[in-house]
Parts: C-alpha cells; sequence; structure tokens
C-alpha cells in the first residue's frame, strides 16, 4: 500500500454527495471508454499542455518531494504523464468506470475514488496538485470546497497546476457522442479561478491564455488557459 492510498483515519468526512456531483459521476460512468478512446493521443498534439505539466513537475521536484496527486484523473492518462516526468503521482476520480480504465491502463500507478470536494487525503501529504480539465465540472458554489481541500493536502509551498477552457458561461451538455449525458461545462477565466484560489492560501506563479486550436483531431472551441500557483509557505 502507498502512502497516498485514501487515509480514512485523518482524511475529512465524506460530505453528502451533491445531485449535481452525482449526474457528473453517472455521465462519466457512462461516457468512460468512449472519452478514454477519444483522448488519448491528445496530448501528443498539444506542445503547451506538455510544457506546462513539464514546468510544474520540475518545480513539484525542486521542493524536495515527489507526491503528487491529480484530482479527476479521468482514465488516468495525465496521471502516467506526470509519472514519466519523474514526480510520484495518485489519480483521484469520481467515476468508478474511469477508475477502472486507470488501473487497468496502469497497474503501477496509484488511483483513488472520490471527490475533490471531500479529499480522502491526510493533510500536508502532497507536494503537487493537478486539476486537468476537471474543475470545469464544479459549480461556483462549490469551487470554495475543492480549493480548501486542495490547500489542506498540500504542504506549504506545494505546487497546484490547472487547465480548464476559458470563458464566462455554463453550458449544459446531453449528449455525446451519441450517449447520453448529464453535464455542466463552467467555462471561467483565469482571473475568476485565481480569485477563487487566493482566500486559500494560494499565490500565482504562471498565467498563461491559449488561442483554440482549431485544426487536427482535437479541435478547440474556446481559448485555454494554464493557472499555476503556489500554496504560501
Ligand atoms: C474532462 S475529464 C478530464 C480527465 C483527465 N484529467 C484528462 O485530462 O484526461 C473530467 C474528469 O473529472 C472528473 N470529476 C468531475 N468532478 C469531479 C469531482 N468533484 N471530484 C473528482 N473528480 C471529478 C470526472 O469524473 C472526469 O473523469
Amino acid at each position: 500500500m502507498s502512502e497516498h492510498t485514501p487515509d480514512t483515519a485523518s482524511a475529512r468526512e465524506p460530505a453528502q454527495e451533491s445531485s449535481r456531483e452525482q449526474a457528473t459521476r453517472d455521465s462519466y460512468d457512462a461516457i468512460a471508454e468512449v472519452y478514454t478512446d477519444w483522448i488519448a493521443n491528445e496530448l501528443t498534439t498539444k506542445p503547451h499542455d506538455r510544457a506546462a505539466l513539464g514546468a510544474f513537475s520540475e518545480l513539484v521536484l525542486s521542493t524536495g518531494h515527489d507526491e503528487t496527486l491529480e484530482i479527476g484523473c479521468g482514465p488516468g492518462r495525465i496521471t502516467a504523464f506526470l509519472a514519466a516526468l519523474g514526480v510520484s503521482p495518485t489519480g483521484l476520480d469520481l467515476s468508478p468506470a474511469m477508475l477502472e480504465i486507470a488501473t487497468g491502463h496502469y497497474p503501477n500507478l496509484n488511483f483513488a475514488l472520490g471527490s475533490m470536494t471531500s479529499l480522502p487525503f491526510a493533510d500536508d501529504s502532497f507536494s503537487g496538485l493537478v486539476a486537468w480539465y476537471s474543475i470545469i465540472h464544479v459549480p461556483d458554489e462549490d469551487l470554495s470546497t475543492a480549493f480548501a481541500e486542495a490547500a489542506r493536502v498540500l504542504r506549504p509551498g506545494g505546487l497546484f497546476q490547472l487547465a480548464f477552457q476559458l470563458g464566462d458561461r455554463v453550458d449544459h451538455v446531453t449528449d455525446m457522442a451519441g450517449v447520453e449525458v448529464d453535464l455542466d461545462f463552467h467555462r471561467r477565466s483565469l482571473a475568476e479561478v485565481l480569485t477563487a484560489l487566493e482566500p486559500h492560501g494560494f499565490v500565482p506563479v504562471t498565467r498563461l491564455e491559449r488561442e483554440p486550436d482549431r485544426s487536427g483531431q482535437f479541435p478547440e472551441a474556446t481559448r485555454q488557459g494554464y493557472l499555476l500557483v503556489r500554496l504560501a509557505q
């Protein structure tokens, strides 16, 4: 057992699951296989994504620790990329079907079931945290809880890397590739997310906005945002 398998003795008590969270979990359970097949090679086409994760991993390692948590890991492709960059990652997701795929594809990595609003880990467990296109499903009213949890499980000086589509609206989606889903996609600005992070002790390190890549296998409809913050010492 890794030190980052769920630590129920000191972790936060699981919160009552909201109906929105339940709908998100059920939706990702339904599209887990389709999503996994579709996204498999995406990172190879996104140099900025790889660069952001590379810089993040280098900064995590410079803290002298390597334990890193990906919240909302889905099929585990980013967790596996982080492992290749030299940190020791654990992936956490709401969806059991996603985690089954992740553990099947990456049997040597650690994965845990849970929500980013109620993390099953002890305080100060990690030096790095990644939320890669996962806060997009967290409603505004739960964002503060998720960021309080992020600050709780990170050591002082730890790094938190986020990526998300930029915008100022919520898209409700009911069909993905022919599969019925019930998903909200929250588009936010870098400033908005930073404003939600700052009360929890996070200070900005890097703010990057990228124009949509409209070509190729993974055309993007919106600008993309990358935010790297550090938990104050
Ligand atoms: C768009 S996918 C991104 C998955 C992965 N990070 C990637 O880039 O391939 C969003 C993932 O976030 C997960 N998720 C959504 N809300 C969550 C929450 N509150 N806690 C944990 N995971 C969540 C979903 O189950 C889904 O697997």
